[in-house]
């Protein structure tokens, strides 16, 4: 086999569709399997446009075994990067059920599916919330596990469910990797992130004010135990995360075992610095209000980013000022997402 075939599940989502372009462009081929609950067309289409070659799309859960064995049967992937899941908090925290059918039952589908196929190569969406509050900062990865809500429940159930299957199953080689708080868009504006309704991360919600679709922003407490008094995050450009992945699948295909690995870029910044800079970007004062703080956040959390870097030769190169200008430029160019 020549062709460096990969399966991405999720493909058609906002890190996923970063991730096909990267791929494409690594020299890869990708194939996606999503089944559009928060994913879109277009987005593989811009993808397509921007690659210049055709994504295949399998529109399908990826808790569907027979769909998994025609995919595989049909495209023989070597490998599978695995972003299909569900991702909202306060939805897991709701609808626990939906999400462990959805986070790890789905996970658990697809690598039955990989073992039937003799597909041994994962790299799976992982995220820094399987920490929980720090016991110390920055977050290594051998911080403990032990996170707060059912969503981070699920993520820390499939990361150990694919660190049982390799211990099962020798030839496995799996990357979890463990993104801190991904945000922006490809530089050319075609593709960006498109939440469906009222956005719950801060970066979407920013820019759907500068674009007027919202009044204000609420920042969720200015009395956090930090230097502004406002929440502290990793922020990591999608199109760094993007590239931490093609490193990643390099990295997994030339050894067998686990790995865990942050992904982030070791730097933390504040609500408040984040409205400066989208303030900056988009040639306007964001207006903002401070609000209650909202369950379940966390003061302050940033990585230790050194593993990726050893690792996977990578490290997040692009800043907080780039960040706020590629979301900017994607909002301005498309102010409802792809309905538009
Ligand atoms: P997204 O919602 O934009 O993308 C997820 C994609 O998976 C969507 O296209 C959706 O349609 C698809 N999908 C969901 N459930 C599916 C199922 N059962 N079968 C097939 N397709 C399904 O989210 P994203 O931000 O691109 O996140 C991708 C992955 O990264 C998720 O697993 C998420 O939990 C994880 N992650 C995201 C963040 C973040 O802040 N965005 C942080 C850490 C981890
Ligand atoms: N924030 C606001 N106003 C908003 C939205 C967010 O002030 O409208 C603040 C939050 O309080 C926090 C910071 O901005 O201090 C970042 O919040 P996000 O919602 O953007 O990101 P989180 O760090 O809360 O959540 C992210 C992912 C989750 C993941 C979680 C834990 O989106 O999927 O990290 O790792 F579970």
């Amino acid at each position: 086999m020549t062709e460096n075939r990969v399966l991405v599940t999720g493909g058609a989502g906002y890190i996923g569709s970063h991730t096909v372009l990267s791929l494409v462009q690594s020299g890869y081929t990708p194939c996606v399997l999503d089944n559009l609950c928060n994913g879109s067309m277009a987005a593989l289409e811009r993808v397509a446009e921007l690659a210049g070659v055709q994504i295949p799309l399998i529109e399908a859960d990826v808790g569907d075994a027979n769909a998994l064995r025609r995919v595989f049967a049909e495209y023989a992937p070597q490998a599978v990067i695995h972003f299909a899941g569900l991702k909202s908090v306060a939805e897991a925290t709701a609808r626990p059920l939906l999400y462990y059918r959805n986070n790890v039952s789905g996970s658990v589908a697809l690598l039955e599916a990989m073992q039937q196929a003799g597909c041994r190569t994962l790299v799976f969406s992982s995220s820094a919330t399987v920490y929980g509050d720090p016991a110390f900062l920055p977050y290594t990865e051998a911080h403990p596990i032990r996170p707060m809500n059912p969503y981070g429940h699920t993520k820390a159930m499939v990361e150990q469910i694919i660190a049982d299957c390799c211990e099962a199953w020798p030839q496995l080689s799996a990357v979890n990797l463990r993104y801190f708080n991904p945000v922006g868009a490809h530089e050319s504006g075609r593709i960006g992130e498109d939440p469906q309704g009222v956005p719950n991360n801060l970066m979407p919600y920013l820019a759907q004010v500068a674009v007027g679709r919202r009044d204000y922003l609420n920042v969720f407490g200015t009395d956090w135990p930090t230097p502004d008094g406002t929440g502290v995050r990793d922020y990591v450009h999608v199109m760094d995360l993007a590239e931490a992945h093609v490193a990643a699948l390099r990295f997994a295909q030339g050894q067998v075992g686990l790995q865990s690995i942050n992904v982030g870029t070791g730097r933390g910044t504040s609500v408040l610095e984040l409205i400066a800079a989208f303030s900056a970007a988009c040639g306007k004062q964001v207006p903002w209000q401070g609000v209650a703080r909202r369950a379940g956040d966390l003061a302050m959390y940033y990585a230790d980013a050194s593993c990726a870097e050893k690792i996977l030769g990578w490290k997040a190169t692009r800043s907080v000022e780039q960040m706020c200008a590629d979301t900017w430029r994607w909002q301005q160019a498309n102010p409802q997402g792809y309905g538009t």
